[in-house]
C-alpha cells in the first residue's frame, strides 16, 4: 500500500525546499558528526538516476591544503570571468561572497562515473547526459537534507574542470558535477544571496508556463 504523507510530513518537505538556501558565509566551526553526513550523503544516494546507474560518487576534502589549492583555482576563474561584465556589473560581481571553500566544516565533489553500468545504460542510449542529469538530483537531494540538518551547502562552479580533477586526483572517465563547501551556519538568508544583491530577481512562476506549444500563455489562475 502507498505510505501516505502526513499535512506536517508534507509540510516539511515544502519547507526544506522553500528554505534551502546556497550558503558561501557564517559557517560555524563545528564539525559534522560522521551519522548527520552518512544521512545526507544517503539521501544523495536515494536520488533518482538514469536506468539505475548510480553514477555518482563522494569525495570528502578535509585537507586544507587541498582546499587551497581548489582556492586557488576558484581565484582564477573567478577574475577570468570578471572579464564578461562592463565596470559597474564586474564590480559587484567581484563584491559577491562566491564560495566558502577555506571557511566551511567540509568541501564534497560530487562526481559522475560516465562508464557506470557498461557501455549500455538502459535509458541513455539516446541521450548520453542524463548520467549528468542524475548526479544533479543526487546534488538536489544532499542540498535538501543539509537543510533539515541545519547544515548549509554552497555549490562552487567557478573552477576549472581539469584542474579540480588533477587535484582529486579523478581518472578521466570520472568527472566532477559539484564541488560543495559544507557546515552548520548561523543563519539561512530567506532570499537568495544574488536576490539580495541586486544582481537577479526570481522570476513569477507564470511567466515560465506554456500550455501544450511553447509561448501558450495559461490562464489568469496562473497569476500570483
Ligand atoms: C549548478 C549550480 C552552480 C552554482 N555555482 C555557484 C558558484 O560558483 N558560486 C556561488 O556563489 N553560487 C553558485 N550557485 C548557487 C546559485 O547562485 C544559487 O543557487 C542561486 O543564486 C539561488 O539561490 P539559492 O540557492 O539560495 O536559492 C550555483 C548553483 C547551481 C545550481
Amino acid at each position: 500500500m502507498a505510505e501516505n504523507f502526513s499535512d506536517a510530513e508534507r509540510a516539511a518537505v515544502y519547507k526544506a525546499i522553500r528554505l534551502r538556501r546556497d550558503i558561501r558565509r557564517q559557517f560555524e566551526s563545528n564539525p559534522i558528526s560522521h551519522d548527520v553526513l552518512v544521512r545526507i550523503l544517503s539521501a544523495a544516494h536515494h536520488a533518482g538516476s538514469v536506468g539505475f546507474m548510480q553514477p555518482w560518487d563522494f569525495v570528502i576534502i578535509e585537507d586544507r591544503a587541498t582546499r587551497q589549492k581548489v582556492l586557488d583555482s576558484f581565484l582564477r576563474e573567478r577574475d577570468r570571468a570578471a572579464n564578461f561584465y562592463d565596470d559597474a556589473r564586474r564590480d559587484l560581481f567581484l563584491s559577491l561572497k562566491l564560495e566558502g571553500i577555506l571557511e566551511s566544516a567540509l568541501n564534497l565533489c560530487v562526481t559522475c562515473d560516465r562508464t557506470r553500468g557498461g557501455p549500455h545504460v538502459l535509458g541513455r542510449s539516446t541521450i548520453l547526459e542524463t548520467d549528468l542529469y542524475s548526479t544533479c538530483c543526487a546534488v538536489q537531494n544532499l542540498w535538501l537534507a543539509g537543510r533539515a540538518e541545519g547544515i548549509g551547502v554552497g555549490w562552487v562552479s567557478i573552477l576549472d574542470p581539469g584542474e579540480l580533477s588533477k587535484i582529486l586526483g579523478l581518472p578521466d572517465h570520472v568527472v566532477p558535477v559539484a564541488y560543495l563547501c559544507m557546515g552548520y551556519v548561523r543563519e539561512f538568508p530567506d532570499e537568495p544571496e544574488l536576490q539580495r544583491a541586486g544582481w537577479r530577481q526570481r522570476i513569477p512562476l507564470s511567466e515560465l508556463i506554456h500550455v501544450d506549444r511553447w509561448q501558450n500563455k495559461p490562464d489568469e489562475r496562473w497569476d500570483s
